[in-house]
């Protein structure tokens, strides 16, 4: 096993290249199945950008923004479900914010991947879910650590 890895070596470089988004610990909201949930759409929105990087085919792309797009929906149901559970009283407004998310989502999907540029969707991505996680959702976190009894 060599002790020192070179520059030279090709698989270095895609290292540092491939993920659009890195997980911070200030991503946290402190709710387990939130956060769980959280990182595991970041994984599938890097894994849909390493197969657009790498030029995948359809065959690898259609599965990959199937997972990010169900996966959202799950993660949207369990959130509502959640925050029902802890009577959050913004529950309507956040669903609607869940609803729009899903709508531009689908629309943005199909404009980006199959008829334009996919770097657009993937930035769409981004945008979308570093927002949601530091701002929309840390609304009903900070709500929930001030009512916690
Ligand atoms: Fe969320």
């Amino acid at each position: 096993m060599p002790d020192k890895i070179t520059a030279s070596e090709p698989w270095k470089s895609m290292i540092n290249h491939n993920i659009l988004i890195v997980w911070e610990p200030s991503y946290n909201l402190g709710i387990p199945i939130v956060d769980e949930q959280h990182r595991g759409i970041v994984s599938t929105i890097n894994s849909l950008c390493y197969a657009i990087q790498y030029r995948h085919g359809n065959e690898m792309l259609r599965p990959v923004i199937g997972m990010v797009t169900e996966y959202t929906r799950i993660h949207f149901e369990i959130e509502e479900d959640f925050l029902k559970k802890c009577g959050y009283p913004n529950l309507e407004d956040h669903r609607k914010l869940h609803e729009e998310l899903t709508n531009a989502l689908s629309h943005t999907s199909h404009d980006s991947i199959w008829n334009k540029d996919p770097q657009e969707f993937l930035e769409f991505l981004k945008k979308w879910w570093i927002n949601h996680i530091c701002k929309e959702d840390r609304v009903f976190s900070h709500y929930l650590t001030k009512n916690k009894s």
